[in-house]
């Protein structure tokens, strides 16, 4: 049994948390999910990351004592995961002073020891919202153009890492791909990051600054810098550096961290840097998504368009949202997000689309067949075949090895619709795999009108009960394919269908009475006006 390591990055506590981050935590979550559905033992890492001068400032603009507002905002965090139905199976915050903490000094002492940590005098600009030095090539008229805030000028003695010694094999490996970053902009992105040269990073902050955070090791006068810090989170999370390295030796290198591309140089430069410094594996694969907007801006306090996750699961429910940021917002690039796209692609696809197609077939299976259906022999199901031109791939190497014009609707579906299903998921395309469901939904409606199933019951049962059977059996792929993406609603429907999610137990479907899967808003929006 192969295991599956995935990641979110660990979220700033310094403000509640907004679309965005349920973003990145939603296709988290679909990869981790599929990945448990392939049986592979799967750990499903996130947290909050709760050190730095941004959560430091937060707390006092708020008049509260550091600890604890960090510690309120985690819990919302940690409300947030369980509202959007995550499946983690853990939760790191690296002010956890017995579980972070120790990795995170054990780490700083193998790159000292490695002669990559050395003193120096830092003198250049820091923003707070980057937690990061900037450059004047960074800012517009003196203000960092991401945060728009002027930079604090520093001067002072810090420890810095040599980052710099690890450019050429960070990278070789990049290019060979070794360590994978997808998708191919970003990767060509930081490789030109690369090519123009890494310069050494400041590693800490004295602590006369910067008192919240992690003592250097050796050195109480200076705090690590907090991005040394939360990096380490990744590996920390399953002990390394406690007395029980046990998970760390079963679950690292990460298979896949997943990430907005802001963090994509901390995370492509400065970590596999200190992990090759430290003689450690480095992670499988990077994905960088795109940001989520609202309303074709970013989303800010000042412009009032930041959405609030808690406000849209309260309404429309945790399934909905994940299925708009996993299928209606491009992986990829920069999506948008508003209340009435929302709507408009729930009404469309959800309730119009799967919502009204398993109430039609479960209907005609209650109707004709006193809601009881036994797998009909093949030769049969023989007798209603899918009728259309269709190349079929050859699942191997994906080469075009057989087009036929009649197959079976199951044929269809283990040979043509499965196979790229898998294989979308498998490279984390989660918006092509989602797809495939509408594509199966929309060959099983054309399916319906060559059949007609409701005219056909009044001159051949037999067929009849062929043809729905077939639509019962794409119900439940779809449920089945669905199951990463809304486990609730494929849920409903093998329950729907008195079956399990395992095919074995598709031998015979019993429907069953269920609310509507998905209630039309515009309906319910309508009958709440009048
Ligand atoms: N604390 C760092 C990460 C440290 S990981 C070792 C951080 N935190 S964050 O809270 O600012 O961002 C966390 C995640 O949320 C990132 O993947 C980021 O890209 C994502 N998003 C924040 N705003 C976003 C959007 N508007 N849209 C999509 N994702 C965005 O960075």
């Amino acid at each position: 049994m192969g295991k599956f390591y995935i990641t979110t990055p660990i979220y700033y506590v310094n403000s509640t948390p907004h679309l965005g981050h349920a973003y990145t935590g939603v296709i988290s979550d679909i990869i981790a999910r599929y990945h448990v559905s392939l049986a592979e033992k799967t750990f499903f890492l996130t947290g909050t990351d709760e050190h730095g001068a941004k959560n430091v400032r937060a707390a006092e603009a708020a008049g509260k004592e550091v600890s604890e507002f960090v510690k309120k905002k985690r819990e919302v965090f940690i409300n947030l995961a369980k509202a959007l139905n995550l499946s983690n199976s853990d939760f790191i915050f690296t002010s956890d002073q017995k579980r972070h903490w120790p990795g995170a000094q054990k780490l700083w002492n193998e790159l000292s020891e490695n002669g990559d940590i050395y003193k120096g005098l830092y003198k250049g600009l820091y923003c707070i919202g980057h937690e990061a030095f900037v450059t004047e090539k960074d800012l517009i008229d003196g203000k960092c153009s991401d945060h728009n805030e002027v930079p604090e000028y520093i001067e002072e003695e810090n420890y810095f890492f040599r980052l710099s010694k690890y450019n050429a094999e960070i990278k070789k490996k990049i290019e060979s791909g070794e360590l994978s970053i997808l998708p191919g902009t970003r990767k060509n992105e930081i490789l030109s990051l690369l090519e123009e040269g890494l310069r050494d990073v400041s590693f800490s902050r004295p602590s006369r600054d910067i008192s919240w955070g992690i003592p250097v090791p050796g050195d109480a006068m200076q705090t690590m810098y907090v991005w040394c810090d939360a990096l380490t989170n990744y590996i920390t999370a399953l002990g390394y550096g406690s007395e029980d390295e046990s998970k760390f030796t079963e679950f690292w290198p990460a298979d896949l961290h997943v990430m907005g591309k802001e963090i994509l140089r901390f995370h492509a430069a400065i970590w596999p840097a200190m992990l090759i410094s430290a003689n450690l594996p480095l992670p499988k694969t990077i994905l960088v998504h795109g940001l989520i907007q609202s309303g074709g801006r970013k989303m800010s306090k000042t412009l009032g368009n930041v959405v609030d996750p808690f406000r849209i699961i309260e309404k429309y429910g945790a399934e909905s949202l994940r299925y708009y940021l996993s299928r209606e917002i491009p992986l990829f690039s920069d999506g948008d997000f508003t209340e009435e796209k929302f709507i408009e692609a729930y009404d469309g696809n959800l309730s119009n689309g799967i919502g009204n197609y398993a109430r039609r077939v479960s209907t005609m299976i209650k109707n004709y067949f006193s809601s009881e259906l036994s797998r009909p022999d093949d030769g049969v199901l023989a007798s209603v075949p899918m009728h259309k031109k269709t190349t079929f791939f050859n699942s191997e190497d994906r080469s075009p090895s057989i087009e036929l014009e009649y197959f079976s609707v199951s044929y269809f579906i283990e040979h043509s619709i499965l196979p790229k299903y898998h294989t979308h998921m498998k490279e984390y395309d989660i918006n092509s795999a989602a797809n495939l469901v509408f594509a199966l939904l929309g060959e099983l409606d054309g399916y319906v009108q060559a059949n007609e199933p409701f005219k056909l019951i009044k001159t051949d049962p037999e067929k009849t009960k062929a043809v729905l059977w077939n639509l019962a059996y794409g119900l439940a792929t779809i449920a089945r394919m669905l199951l990463p993406f809304m486990p609730n609603t494929s849920a409903k429907i093998f329950d729907m269908l008195s079956i399990g999610a395992a095919e074995s137990s598709w031998k015979k479907f019993v429907v069953k009475d269920i609310p509507p899967l998905f209630p039309r808003l515009e309906t319910a929006k309508n009958s709440a006006e009048k």
